[in-house]
C-alpha cells in the first residue's frame, strides 16, 4: 500500500501531466523543544540509571528493557555496551537526544548514482516507519534533496496521507552556492505534523549525463532543518556525504504519553502528571496523547513522585526583581521594603524609598522663601 502511493506519485510525475510541486506551506508552526526535564534535581526513576553513553535519559523514558524504568514499552531504551561509549536504542533505532517534547534519532538517506553514460550504478530508497508508537515526525524536519538533475519524492501517512517532492537543476558547478536550498543543487520541502511513516525516492530527467563531471550522485533525506547546512558544489562530489548527514542531521520525533487527551487522561488510573504539574495536550498531530509540565514557579520532573517542587526565587538574584526584601511563596514571591521605607520594593518599579527623603520638598521651600 505504502509503496503503491510512491509509485503512483512517480507515475504521475513521469507522465508529465501533474507537475504541481505544492511546496506545502505547513500551516502549523514548528515547535521548538525545551529541556527543563533534564535540569530537574531527579532525572530518572529512582534506582534506574540516567545515562547511556552520552545520552541523558529522563523519566518517562528509562534505561533497561522490562525493568519498569520507563513508563511503558515504547519508553524503554536498550543501552548497548557493544559500543564505546554505549548507545541507546528503541527497537533498532538509535536515540541521540531526549527533550521535554521531542527526541532525535538516527537518519536514513536515499542515494542514486550514475556513470557517465547515465546508467544507474547505485541506488537505494530510504524509509522510516514508527507507526504504532506514541511518536510522530516533527515539523522541525524538512525533506531535502541534494543533486543537480533530480526529483525527490516523498510519500507518508499516519494521522493523514501526504505526498510531496521538489526539483533541482543546475547549469554548472559554479552556479551551485552553499547555504541555500532553493533548487540550485539543493531543494527542500516541508513535512506536516502527524506522519508516522514515510518513504523517499529519487528520479532524474537526464540521468545526470549533462552534469556527470561534477555530480555523479544525488541524495534525499528527511531531517532537522536547523542542523543541515548545504555545502554547495563540494557536497555534490563528497564521497562521505551520507556519513556526514547520518552523524550530524537527526530525524526529530514528537513524543507524547499514550493516545488520550488530557481531559480523558486526567480521569484514568494511569494518569502520568504528578503534583503541581499541568497536563498539556500533545501537538504531535496524531489526535491524542499528552505531556506533563511543571506549573509556573515550580521545577522538577513532572512525571515522578512527589511531583514538581516550588522554586525559591528569592535564593537566585536572576529569578526575582526585589530591591530589598524577598519572600518566597508557593509558585511565586513577593518584594517588600524594610520598616521606615515605602515603595513596591521592585528594582524595575518604585523600589524602596526612605520616608524622610520622599521629595524635593525642602529644596522647594527654600526656593519659595527667597
Ligand atoms: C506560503 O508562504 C509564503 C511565504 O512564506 C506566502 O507568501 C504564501 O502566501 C504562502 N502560501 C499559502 C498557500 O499559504
Ligand atoms: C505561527 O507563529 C506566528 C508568530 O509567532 C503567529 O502569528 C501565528 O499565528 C502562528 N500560526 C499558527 C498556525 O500557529
Ligand atoms: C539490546 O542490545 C543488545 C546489545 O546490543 C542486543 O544483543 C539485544 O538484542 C537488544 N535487545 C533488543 C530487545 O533489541
Ligand atoms: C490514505 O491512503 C490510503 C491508500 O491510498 C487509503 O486507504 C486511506 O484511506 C487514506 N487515509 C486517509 C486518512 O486519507
Ligand atoms: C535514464 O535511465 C533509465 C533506466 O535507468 C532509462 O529508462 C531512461 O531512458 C534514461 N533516460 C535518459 C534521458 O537517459
Ligand atoms: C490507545 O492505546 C490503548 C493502550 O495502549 C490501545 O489499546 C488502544 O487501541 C489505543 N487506541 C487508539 C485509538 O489508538
Amino acid at each position: 500500500m505504502r509503496q503503491n502511493m510512491l509509485l503512483q506519485l512517480t507515475w504521475i510525475l513521469f507522465t508529465g501531466v501533474t507537475l504541481t510541486f505544492a511546496a506545502t506551506n505547513s500551516s502549523t508552526n514548528a515547535t521548538a523543544d525545551t529541556f527543563k526535564i533534564l535540569k530537574a534535581p531527579v532525572i530518572s526513576k529512582p534506582g534506574c540509571p540516567n545515562q547511556c553513553g552520552d545520552l541523558t535519559v529522563p523519566y518517562p523514558f528509562g534505561i533497561g528493557l522490562g525493568r519498569s524504568c520507563g513508563i511503558g514499552k515504547w519508553f524503554e531504551l536498550n543501552c548497548s555496551n557493544v559500543f564505546d561509549p554505549p548507545r541507546a536504542f528503541i527497537g533498532n533505532v538509535q536515540i541521540y537526544e531526549i527533550s521535554d517534547n521531542q527526541m532525535r534519532i538516527a537518519n536514513v538517506v536515499a542515494r542514486r548514482c550514475y556513470d557517465r553514460s547515465g546508467a544507474n550504478v547505485q541506488s537505494n530508497t530510504a524509509s522510516s516507519d514508527i507507526s504504532g508508537t506514541p511518536y510522530s515526525y516533527s515539523d522541525l524536519n524538512k525533506v531535502f534533496l541534494v543533486g543537480c538533475d533530480d526529483i525527490a519524492l516523498v510519500a507518508g501517512g499516519g494521522g493523514r496521507n501526504f505526498t510531496s517532492g521538489c526539483v533541482t537543476l543546475c547549469s554548472g558547478a559554479e552556479d551551485v552556492v552553499g547555504g541555500y536550498c532553493s533548487g540550485n543543487g539543493c531543494c527542500e520541502t516541508s513535512l506536516p505534523k502527524g506522519l508516522t511513516y514515510y518513504s523517499t525516492d529519487l528520479r532524474s530527467s537526464s540521468n545526470h549525463t549533462k552534469i556527470s563531471s561534477f555530480n555523479p550522485c544525488s541524495y534525499t533525506f528527511v531531517g532537522e532543518q536547523g542542523r543541515f547546512g548545504f555545502g554547495g558544489a563540494s557536497d555534490l562530489l563528497d564521497p562521505y556525504f551520507i556519513e556526514r548527514i547520518q552523524s550530524t542531521v537527526p530525524l526529530v520525533l514528537d513524543w507524547a504519553i499514550g493516545n488520550l487527551t488530557c481531559a480523558k487522561a486526567q480521569n484514568s488510573e494511569d494518569y502520568a502528571c504528578k503534583a503541581d504539574s499541568e497536563c498539556v495536550d500533545s501537538d504531535t498531530g496524531l489526535g491524542g496523547g499528552y505531556r506533563c509540565k511543571c506549573k509556573n514557579g515550580y521545577e522538577g520532573n513532572p512525571y515522578l513522585d512527589p511531583g514538581c517542587t516550588d522554586i525559591n526565587e528569592c535564593a537566585d538574584q536572576n529569578l526575582n526583581n526585589c530591591d530589598k526584601a524577598c519572600t518566597n511563596t508557593p509558585g511565586s514571591f513577593t518584594c517588600s521594603c524594610p520598616p521606615g521605607q515605602y515603595g513596591d520594593g521592585k528594582k524595575d518599579g518604585k523600589g524602596c524609598i526612605p520616608a524622610y527623603q520622599n521629595s524635593q520638598f525642602p529644596v522647594m521651600k527654600v526656593a519659595l522663601g527667597n
